[in-house]
């Protein structure tokens, strides 16, 4: 794969071809007439997300579109009162849609459960209830550490229900990384599986999360969810299963009346120190921006079968598998597993039992299933795909050809959909009716107006790298840092004057499309799950053997990017192979298994500046031999 060039240098067009929507896509398409609505949107952005606010039910309409008086800290829908989890679920047995299938689960064993909206309705309500009985009140925290089964998407509604906030770890975090996100957030409960299965092999889920929950001593309840029937250890003062809580619950609970400003939930993501930052989504603006991004980008009508194979986890789990498809009220696909199991083409047996209209996936899945070879998805027809998806990292243009022609068969465009756990709803990409290029995410969201630019805020020209920013706000965007207003100032918006700085290389081509390059800052991006080398450091250095390190993204074929590091050991510590795979080990019981490390080197210094921070582009400069860029600063 040819790597991204992070240098602000100019960069080479080479994937200019335009690939249009069919006549049929055209004419199933929300939008039709591309460039007008983009014009439309971008005269008065704001207008446009009040027409969109139409599609959801508020409980009281807002005063104001969008309150700009304390900047950054932006407001949306003022005095509206709202709630996510009603629009996602109560509104549609309202409506009468309790019949409508929400969610179709399955998982790599090959078990299959199926919940209607009333199914799923009646189960959360229990649990709201059974959470109340527990203390659960609005404004509380709510940690939740489970694999993507349906009761992860019980628990989240549950949460939004009362007005508490969930934040949800992705259940691939080791414990130390759930326990400093517990402590972050001060959450009271934590909701977790007695554990999962991957690849066959059973993850204790239960024992990670007592390990993180010893030390945090906020946590008064862990409801455990029993999903692979292991058998776990129970702590009779704390621990209680699922089942039973909700055993004899009714199946009607009241719902909080929440201003639209109220936060949803906490999502924590890996910035440049080695804390990870909460990331706060509020309740009316996010369902707003998600729920329009959902209907426009994938075409929905409302009778879709949605699959979206990122987790629960990450916010593309939190928009587009549980929140994003039950707003627009279709049915969402659950799938808990690797894909190749027990064959590579297990995503396109799925997508054709299942009859799946949209498949939204991540370019490192697609590059997996490359190396396998096109014959896998070229034995399915898949005749109900319509349109597809990809999300985490710039598509390169190999990929993106594969997965048009194999599975898609050259009918169902490719939304390249480019965001972040900040603006929690695709920000740059196409709409079904637009023309294509491999490897582009090609223009901004009608209403949302990005740009390319230099340090100073002013406009790069066509061809030239720069910052990418966000010029105006968006329903959907972070409201602020837990606990951190500061980090929210300093990381956004106080670095190009004026906008929303997103923290990504890009440049725009002479037809305006946007093609994203990677991450400026010392974040890296492995299988599209962000990681901080800062995080990465530290988890080294919390060996007793080590006493700094210094890490690196070093190209990889299928996951873009994977870590490479050059540690200082203690004086009188024998280097050796045995030690290099037991600070592997180390760091993959600090982050889990995400942080993948290729190579450790000992090393006896690392390049820093004068004020002493670690020049990790030097480092990378030296290993892929490229130009060393400017070095002054280097001691
Ligand atoms: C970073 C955000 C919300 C998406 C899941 C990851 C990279 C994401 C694309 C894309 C190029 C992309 C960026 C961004 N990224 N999507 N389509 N093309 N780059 O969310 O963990 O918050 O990471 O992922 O670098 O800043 P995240």
């Amino acid at each position: 794969m040819a790597k991204k060039n992070r240098e602000l240098t100019e960069v080479l067009l080479s994937e200019q071809k335009k690939y249009y929507p069919s006549k049929k896509v055209l004419a199933n398409a929300n939008v039709k007439d591309y460039e007008k609505t983009l014009k439309k949107a971008e005269k008065n952005p704001e207008a446009f997300w009040a027409e969109a606010a139409e599609d959801l039910v508020w409980f009281k309409k807002w005063d104001k579109i969008l309150d700009k008086s304390k900047k950054p800290f932006y407001k949306w829908f003022t005095n509206a009162k709202f709630n996510l989890a009603y629009n996602a679920l109560d509104r549609h047995i309202d409506e009468g849609n309790g019949k409508k299938l929400a969610i179709i689960w399955e998982d790599e064993s090959g078990r299959t459960r199926k919940y209607t909206y009333q199914k799923l309705y009646n189960e959360v309500n229990q649990f709201v209830n059974a959470l109340r009985g527990l203390g659960v009140k609005k404004g509380d925290r709510v940690a939740i550490y489970m694999p993507n089964v349906p009761e992860i998407a019980i628990a989240m509604l549950s949460c939004l229900k009362i007005g508490a906030m969930h934040s949800v770890v992705y259940a691939g975090f080791s414990s130390g990384a759930l326990e400093g996100r517990i402590k972050d957030a001060r959450a009271k409960i934590l909701i977790t599986a007695d554990g999962s299965f991957r690849r066959g092999k059973v993850i204790n889920l239960k024992a990670i999360a007592d390990e993180a929950v010893k030390k945090c001593g906020s946590i008064k309840k862990v409801i455990v969810v029993k999903n692979n029937e292991e058998k776990v250890a129970f702590n009779k003062e704390k621990d209680v299963w699922y089942h039973n809580l909700i055993k004899n619950q009714p199946i009607e609970a009241k719902i909080a009346e929440m201003d639209s400003e109220d936060p949803a939930f906490v999502l924590y993501t890996s910035g440049t120190t080695s804390k990870p930052k909460g990331v706060i989504h509020a309740h009316g603006g996010y369902a707003v921006g998600v729920l329009r991004t959902i209907k426009w980008v994938f075409d929905l009508k409302g009778d879709e079968i949605f699959w979206c194979t990122a987790d629960p986890g990450w916010i593309t789990g939190h928009s587009y598998i549980i929140y994003g498809p039950l707003m627009a009220g279709i049915t969402t696909v659950m799938y808990e597993g690797v894909p190749d199991m027990p064959k590579p083409d297990r995503i396109w047996k799925v997508v054709e039992k299942y009859k799946v209209n949209v498949l939204y996936t991540a370019p490192t899945l697609i590059r997996a299933m490359m190396r396998y070879g096109k014959e896998w998805p070229m034995k399915h027809k898949m005749p109900s795909l319509r349109i597809l998806g990809s999300v985490g990292e710039p598509i390169n243009p190999e990929a993106w050809k594969w997965y048009y022609i194999n599975v898609g068969k050259k009918r169902c465009p490719i939304m390249d959909t480019w965001w972040q756990t900040e603006t929690g709803m695709n920000m740059i990409t196409p709409l079904p009716c637009a023309p294509l290029k491999a490897g582009s995410a090609t223009k901004p969201f009608p209403g949302i107006i990005a740009d390319v630019v230099d340090k100073k805020g002013k406009r790069v020209p066509a061809g030239k790298g720069g910052y990418l920013v966000i010029k105006n706000q968006w329903p959907a965007m972070i409201r602020t840092i837990f606990n951190n207003p500061e980090r929210y100032l300093k990381t956004y918006w106080k670095q190009v004057k004026g906008a929303y700085f997103a923290g990504d290389v890009a440049f725009r081509d002479k037809d305006g499309y946007f093609w994203i390059q990677g991450r400026t800052d010392d974040v890296l991006n492995i299988a599209g799950h962000r990681i901080g080398t800062a995080e990465v450091e530290s988890a080294f250095v919390s060996h007793k053997t080590v006493v700094e390190a210094g890490v690196i993204g070093v190209p990889d074929e299928i996951r873009a990017e994977v870590i490479k590091a050059f540690v200082i050991l203690k004086k009188g510590v024998k280097e050796s192979d045995e030690l290099k795979v037991e600070l592997k080990k180390q760091v993959r019981k600090v982050l889990g298994p995400i942080a993948i490390i290729k190579d450790v080197a000992f090393v006896d210094k690392l390049p820093k500046t004068r004020s002493g921070k670690i020049m990790r582009r030097v480092l990378k400069a030296k290993e892929l031999n490229l130009p060393l860029g400017d070095t002054s600063s280097l001691v």
